[in-house]
């Protein structure tokens, strides 16, 4: 199999790249990234002489063209993520997530792929007040991030009914795991903990997340590739819902640091109170996830204390400036 994986020296990306070589030997890899900010190939450094790397956008054709004409499975991971980003400023968010999609979409319909994988995000169905939702629930997205991937998530089916290119849509809450950019909340908790810095925690901190190993996550999707349906679309869950003060204490708890770290900050603004998601469409085909989240963030906070030659040169960089503007003043009105 020729597989094609878009934003591949991303978190979930790399993750998925090296745990496919290891599941699948004789799959030939291929990893188109932009290399943005998020993008690292120091995700890959391991595995970096076992698969093709193509440096390019995915919204730009001549980038896109060549690489999808030659392979049989592309996954889709390539997009802007980070949520406090998109409301500071969408512009890359539309650029990638939706015009990035369509153009990938489009050079696969001239090619015929065996499945075309949109990851696509819980976001998209916005805030779960009471219960959770099913695949069938109506999208609500409430913040540019979220918007810009259900318009993708969208374009893709419309691709499978209109055009027949072989989509699967994947729905997945938060994942945490190595190699998760610092600028995201488990990564930011560990590594400000680490340096005795405090953790910034959005309004009460009562929101709440359903967490996933990334492993687990790569691990249904692998599943999906062979099991699932073309046009069909799939939620995937830790089943771990827990409120983010939770998770900022426990980790504080496993490292040894005082409570006082913990500063409640300005609120984000249109944060979704909770995502939660009914998994039962993929309990039918046979996947459940394996990992507990106090095993999965106990191993997780370990691999970055571990690896602060990955993260520091991170937040030593660019990051700078971006923690100062997003958490600059914040911090300085939140009480200790
Ligand atoms: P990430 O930000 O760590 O990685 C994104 C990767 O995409 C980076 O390597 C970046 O360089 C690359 N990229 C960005 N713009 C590009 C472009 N125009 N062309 C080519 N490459 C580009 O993100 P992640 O957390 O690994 O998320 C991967 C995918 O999974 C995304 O589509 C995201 O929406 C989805 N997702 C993430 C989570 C989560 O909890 N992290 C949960 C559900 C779904
Ligand atoms: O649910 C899936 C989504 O999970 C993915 O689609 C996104 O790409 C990914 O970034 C993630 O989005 P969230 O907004 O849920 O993740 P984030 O790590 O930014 O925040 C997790 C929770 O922690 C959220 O309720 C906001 C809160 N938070 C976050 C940061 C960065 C804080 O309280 N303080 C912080 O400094």
């Amino acid at each position: 199999m020729r597989v094609l994986v878009t934003g591949g020296a991303g978190f979930i990306g790399s993750n998925f790249v090296r745990f496919a070589l290891e599941r699948h030997p004789d799959w030939r890899i291929t990893v188109l990234d932009k290399l943005t900010y998020a993008g690292n190939l120091a995700n890959l450094d391991d595995i970096r002489d076992r698969i093709g790397f193509v440096r390019g956008d995915i919204a730009n054709r001549s980038d896109v063209e060549p690489l999808v004409s030659d392979c049989d499975l592309l996954i889709n991971f390539a997009a802007e993520t980070h949520v406090d980003r998109s409301i500071l400023w969408a512009d890359d968010f539309v650029r990638t997530d939706i015009l990035g999609t369509y153009v990938l979409l489009e050079a696969a319909r001239q090619h015929r792929l065996h499945r075309f994988i949109q990851i696509s995000t819980d976001e998209v169905y916005g805030s779960a007040v009471t219960g959770s939702f099913t695949e069938e629930s109506p999208l609500n997205p409430r913040n540019p991030y979220s918007a810009s991937k259900a318009g993708a998530d969208r374009l893709a089916f419309a691709y499978f009914v209109t055009h027949n290119v072989p989509v699967i849509i994947t729905r997945c809450s938060n994942n945490y795991g190595p190699y998760q950019h610092p600028e995201k909340f488990i990564p930011l908790c560990i590594t400000n903990a680490l340096e005795d810095q405090p953790l910034p925690i959005y309004g009460d901190g009562r929101q709440v997340r359903d967490w996933i190993h990334v492993l687990d996550h790569c691990d249904a999707l692998d599943f999906l590739i062979a099991h699932g349906q073309p046009g069909e679309t799939y939620n995937i869950a830790g089943g771990q819902e827990h409120e983010n003060i939770h998770i900022a204490r426990t980790i504080l708890e496993t490292l040894g640091k005082p409570p006082s770290l913990i500063r409640h900050v300005a609120d984000r603004p249109g944060h979704d109170r909770r995502y939660s998601l009914n998994t039962d469409k993929l309990a039918r085909l046979g996947w459940h996830p394996q990992r507990q989240l106090q095993d999965g963030l106990r191993e997780t906070i370990e691999w970055y204390r571990r690896h602060r030659s990955w993260w520091q040169p991170i937040k030593s960089g660019p990051f700078r400036d971006y923690y100062k503007k997003q958490y600059g003043s914040r911090l300085s009105a939140s009480l200790p």
